[in-house]
């Protein structure tokens, strides 16, 4: 080792040790006499002292050309500072330098390598090695680290087994849109990078593997979002010969062993909510239950008294936003222009102010306060709350009105990053309507199982056919979902045929799943965590992007090593490919 300790760990007990340490130069300040130099690595920072009468002068030279972020390697003694900082866990020590020698010098860095950095997101991006030197972005990664570990330490515990599926796999039509490689030996043919392992995982159950987990890359080419990256990882899972409830206890558990190792918090039973109710609540299929503020349906009390734009509506629905009466004509001119913006897209906003003074509304020309009065009731509304209300299509106003609860939300405080409320919601609808292509899709995906209640509904009424598929919530973030899976060949046949298949499709597509279903397969479900978003609300941050080694912008692109690229005509010819 070129080093005897590392740059955080030495203390008032090692005081008078000679030691060697290796590091980046954080900053030196040379005050003439004296001159400190803080010498930093993974492990933190140590101070480096040199007093101008006792140096080695060809020590203090070396000592007073370094610059920013040179690599250099002290030699010297453990000594008691006479000013301690108290901040760093090595504030009480310094290092009295006998010799310093230059590893390697460096260019001034493009931005501050500091907790605190002058660097913008792209510039960060570009030298992202740079970046991950700065204690906040190491930190992350070393808290992703511990989940791994953790995981790890759990699935093992319970026996699963980690077994690592292929990555280039095989195109389907069905999820997002696939990334795809091309195959050199195989003209004119590609492979797909995986999306996720769901096929593999359920093969592996049809071998008998009982229980299988991975921390495994996937690849969705999907439009980007703070939580979204195009290859993200997961924690994938599946169990053998278990009831949808064995499978919510088992990872229950381990997001409960994950909050207890790293942040020692303990959970009751997480809540359970039907999909159902998420969205008639909550407007939203991944409802942040920090704060209640749930919708209070008005078509009765509201519709019928000459307001059109009511009148006209689907439905009437509105939240009660606590102690904000006394809101000003400009905050709800802002919330009027939040909801009307595109992306959220409702055409107006009714308030009603419940102020001391009595009832004053935006729609005061419609309704008396007396009629005013019954919807605060209603909606358990109280002197001193402020009511929003949207209206339209039944669907789109409420997922305006999600927007709006989460924006109140923010604004009011009611979203600590410090407090954790798990959720598992149930019972998502299995088929969802798309419009663009005018069939009937896999909400989540075409091998989860039907309830078989429901299975006469899929001839009469597809929309009303519940899936045995769950989703965990925390905070608002699907951090998790899965299902119990079909495993018999005529349910599967059944699903294909339902999502638009013809025998051929589903054969040429999934024959080797069906194929494996007729070969025992036993009853089976699972689920997958989105292992970057974990880690990024256990980090208390939005973004997975911190959470990631080395992220993708939101064009997709790494900007560090400038990829995607052009390859060469002659990659291109192997490849069998003709640009245009
Ligand atoms: P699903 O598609 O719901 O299920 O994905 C599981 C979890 O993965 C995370 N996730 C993502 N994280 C970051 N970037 C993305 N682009 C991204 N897409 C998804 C989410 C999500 O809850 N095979 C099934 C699981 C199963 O049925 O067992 C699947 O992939 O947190």
């Amino acid at each position: 080792m070129l080093r005897t300790h590392n740059c955080g760990e030495l203390r008032l007990s090692d005081i008078g040790k000679t030691v060697i340490l290796c590091g980046w130069v954080q900053r030196s300040r040379d005050k003439g006499s004296l001159l400190w130099v803080d010498l930093r690595d993974r492990y933190g920072i140590s101070q480096i002292f040199l007093e101008e009468d006792t140096a080695k002068a060809e020590t203090l030279k070396i000592a007073r050309s370094l610059g920013r972020e040179f690599v250099v390697k002290v030699t010297g003694t453990v000594i008691e500072r006479v000013s301690k900082n108290p901040k760093i866990p090595t504030g009480d020590i310094e290092i009295k330098a006998d010799q310093i020698e230059v590893l390697n010098s460096a260019k001034i860095p493009p931005f501050l390598i500091e907790d605190e950095t002058d660097g913008g997101d792209d510039l960060r991006m570009k030298y992202r090695y740079l970046d991950l030197r700065r204690n906040p972005v190491r930190q992350n990664l070393e808290l992703r680290h511990r989940m791994s570990k953790a995981v790890r330490d759990y699935m093992d515990g319970e026996g699963f087994l980690e077994v690592e599926t292929p990555v280039l796999i095989k195109s389907t039509p069905e999820g997002a849109r696939d990334f795809v490689v091309p195959s050199r030996l195989n003209e004119g043919q590609f492979y797909a990078l995986p999306q996720s392992p769901q096929t593999f995982k359920q093969l592996l159950m049809v071998s008998g593997f009982d229980r299988y987990f991975q921390i495994v890359k996937c690849f969705r080419d999907e439009d980007l979002r703070a939580d979204r990256q195009p290859e993200f990882t997961q924690i994938d899972c599946e169990m053998s010969f278990v009831t949808q409830e064995d499978i919510l206890q088992t990872f229950e558990g381990l997001v409960k062993y994950l909050f207890k190792k790293l942040k020692n918090i303990d959970f009751e039973a997480f809540p359970r909510m039907q999909y159902a109710d998420a969205m008639r609540l909550y407007g939203s299929d991944k409802p942040d239950i920090r704060f209640g503020m749930q919708f209070t349906e008005l078509n009765d009390l509201a519709q019928g008294k000459g307001f059109k734009v009511f009148d006209d509506a689907e439905l009437v629905v509105g939240i009660c936003a606590e102690g904000c009466a006394n809101y000003t004509r400009k905050q709800l001119d802002e919330l009027t222009e939040f909801v009307k913006k595109p992306q959220i897209g409702a055409k107006g906003l009714v308030y009603v102010k419940l102020e001391e003074s009595g009832i004053k509304s935006s729609v005061d020309k419609f309704y008396t306060p007396e009629l005013l009065q019954e919807w605060a009731t209603k909606m358990n509304a109280k002197t001193g709350d402020l009511l929003l209300i949207l209206s339209g299509e039944a669907e789109k106003t409420r997922k305006a009105l999600n927007e709006l609860r989460l924006e109140m939300g923010t604004r009011l405080g009611l979203r600590d990053k410090n407090v954790f409320k798990p959720l598992w919601v149930l019972d998502f609808p299995l088929l969802e309507w798309n419009e663009d292509e005018k069939r009937w899709f896999a909400m989540h995906h075409p091998f989860t199982s039907p309830k078989p209640e429901d299975i006469a509904l899929l001839d009469t009424n597809p929309a009303a056919v519940r899936a045995n598929a769950y989703d965990m919530v925390i905070n608002g973030v699907e951090v998790g979902g899965g299902s119990i899976r079909i495993h018999d060949r005529s349910t599967q046949a059944l699903m294909f045929k339902h999502l638009g298949f013809s025998d051929e499709e589903a054969k040429a597509q999934f024959g080797f799943l069906l194929e494996a279903f007729e070969y025992g397969a036993p009853p089976h479900g699972g689920i997958a965590f989105g292992f970057d978003r974990l880690c990024s609300l256990f980090g208390g941050a939005d973004s997975i992007r911190d959470f990631i080694a080395f992220p993708k912008n939101n064009a997709g692109r790494d900007v560090m090593i400038d990829s995607p690229s052009a390859i060469e005509e002659k990659q291109l010819k192997e490849l069998h490919i003709a640009l245009r």
